[in-house]
């Protein structure tokens, strides 16, 4: 592309991304929100969008990587295993299960079609096509046979789903009696405190769920995420919080390594550098982060 071409381009990215962040009536649908973040992720050796696991991480990519290995153990991912993991972003994950753990197959769902190009390519690149069939296809209903895989995972993508619920019943229709789901995702924290607490908690929340196109049918807390799960006839149930291992770790590594910055959009990273001057307490306040893991039971009790 010509330098005379390309300016324009940018500049009408650039308003594209200003008019997304900073103005309040403007929303964007799932797949719009993922092609204007494009390839620009802050990770440095893959292309990851989740906000990772920071137990024993030293940088972004690592803290990546340690969901994702959080995620296979929640769902007991084992070699013979046939996996479908949807929301896959890049890949990323598919790619890192199907090496480490060896399932049998990979089957991947995912609703922005940009994404799901260039993941394919990524895949094809590492060798990895016959085991990860990438798809393009949504959540709440998907093409797929019942009762015809064995473990299912969504790792921070079910805030988006319209709805969760919808997931959550197609997961457990393709899943095998025995199969199990594990999902790594954002919830609101309940309001509670005084009222400048409550109103940090609802204002963080607002803020992230109209950002990054949340539907409120998905906004409910822990307790009601497990009763959900019992009434769609899951078994085995566990809603974990791990926000204290998610939120404020990212946050201050950020803090103190705005190179990964550098990675983003100008527009996103003058976003972040606006959040990182607030405390995590502050920006995180609303938002719980769970691991949610159950058991379609072997004999359906009618
Ligand atoms: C925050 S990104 C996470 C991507 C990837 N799991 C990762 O950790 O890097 C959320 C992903 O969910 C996908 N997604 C959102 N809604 C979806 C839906 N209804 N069905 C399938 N994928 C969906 C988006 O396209 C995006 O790839």
């Amino acid at each position: 592309m010509t330098a005379s071409k390309a300016a324009p381009r940018q500049g009408r990215k650039t308003f594209r991304y200003l008019n997304w962040l900073f103005n309040p009536f403007q929303q964007l649908e799932v797949p719009a929100i993922y092609d204007l973040l494009s390839t620009r992720a802050a990770t440095e050796r893959g292309l990851y969008l989740n906000l990772g696991y920071w137990q024993d991480a030293e940088d972004l990519d690592g803290a990546s990587d340690a969901l994702v290995d959080r995620l296979a153990d929640a769902v007991r991912l084992a070699p013979g295993d046939e996996l479908l993991d949807v929301g896959y972003g890049f890949a990323d994950q598919d790619m890192r299960w199907a090496e480490r753990y060896r399932p049998t197959r990979i089957i991947g769902l995912n609703l922005t079609r940009s994404q799901v190009e260039v993941a394919r390519q990524r895949v094809a690149a590492r060798g990895l096509s016959e085991q990860i069939d990438l798809r393009q296809g949504s959540a709440t209903a998907m093409d797929l046979a019942d009762e015809s895989v064995d473990k299912v995972t969504a790792l921070e993508s079910a805030f988006h789903f319209r709805s969760r619920e919808q997931f959550l019943r197609e997961a457990f229709r393709v899943l095998r009696p025995g199969g199990r789901i594990a999902i790594a995702d954002i919830l609101p924290r309940p309001a509670q405190g005084n009222a400048w607490q409550r109103f940090k908690r609802k204002a963080s929340w607002a803020l992230v769920a109209r950002k990054f196109a949340i539907p409120r049918d998905n906004a409910y807390p822990i307790p009601t995420y497990h009763a959900k799960l019992k009434l769609r006839g899951y078994e085995q149930i566990r809603v974990e919080s791990i926000r204290e291992q998610v939120y404020a770790p990212l946050h201050l590594w950020l803090r103190s390594h705005h190179s990964a910055l550098q990675r983003l959009h100008p527009a996103a990273r003058f976003a972040v550098k606006l959040a990182l001057r607030r405390s995590p307490e502050t920006v995180y306040a609303g938002l719980d982060y769970v691991l949610a893991t159950a058991v379609k039971p072997m004999r359906l009790v009618r």
